[in-house]
């Protein structure tokens, strides 16, 4: 029986693939065969990585990109397809806390700083929207393929000071069990 898990030649983008848990990702993944596509807004180190990746036999690419600006993700997406001609997974890594968006033991919710609580859902819910409304398409036609959405344990649960962060990640947990029954429902059950 064939191996559930292969990613051997898959074409796996990572937004934030140039960050700790992105880079990790992604040298697993080209390991095990995946050709890997890193965007990033972090030009340098996304290149590094994928330089790290090549010096070890694997196949990998950056381009750089905005999560949050979709004309500059579908000039990826034409990019993308034009040097490999498919795409097989997207794992929406980009994301994180901001410091602005944080209610410290000195300050309450009256204190809260509305334009950095903004900014931190922009970034991790609308930056995992807006990639997977680019790239999913090609999944969905193709009646095959994978997305992993970045939550965290705050989505679960309210962490302390992390309002904004928890906020935004509770929304791509919901967000991902929508996906999982639109896609399927849809486009099939690959
Ligand atoms: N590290 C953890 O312990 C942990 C725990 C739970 C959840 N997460 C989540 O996992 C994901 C990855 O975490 P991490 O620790 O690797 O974060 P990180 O900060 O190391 O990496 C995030 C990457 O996203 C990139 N990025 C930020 N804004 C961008 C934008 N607008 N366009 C393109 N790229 C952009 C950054 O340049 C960076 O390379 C995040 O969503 C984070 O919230 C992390």
């Amino acid at each position: 029986m064939a191996n559930l898990f292969c990613v051997k030649d898959k074409v796996v983008i990572i937004t934030g693939g140039a960050g700790i848990l992105g880079r990790g990702i992604a040298g697993h993944l080209a390991e095990e065969g995946a050709k890997i596509v890193i965007l990033d807004r972090a030009a340098e180190v996304g290149e590094q990585i994928v330089a790290g990746i090549k010096a070890k036999g694997g196949e990998a690419s950056f381009f750089l990109t905005d999560v949050l600006n979709k004309e500059v993700l579908e000039q990826n997406k034409k990019d993308i397809l034009a040097k490999y001609g498919r795409i097989d997974a997207l794992l929406n890594a980009a994301g994180g806390n901001m410091a602005g968006a944080t209610i410290g033991p000195d300050s309450t919710i009256f204190d809260l700083n509305i334009d950095a609580f903004r900014k931190v859902v922009d970034l991790n819910l609308f930056g995992t929207v807006l990639p997977t409304m680019v790239f999913a398409d090609v999944m969905a036609n193709q009646k095959e393929g994978a997305i992993v959405n970045f939550s965290s344990e705050s989505a679960l649960r309210p962490l302390t000071r992390v309002v904004g962060y928890g906020a935004a990640k509770a929304a791509i947990s919901n967000l991902t069990k929508y996906l999982a029954g639109e896609l399927a429902i849809k486009f099939g059950e690959g």
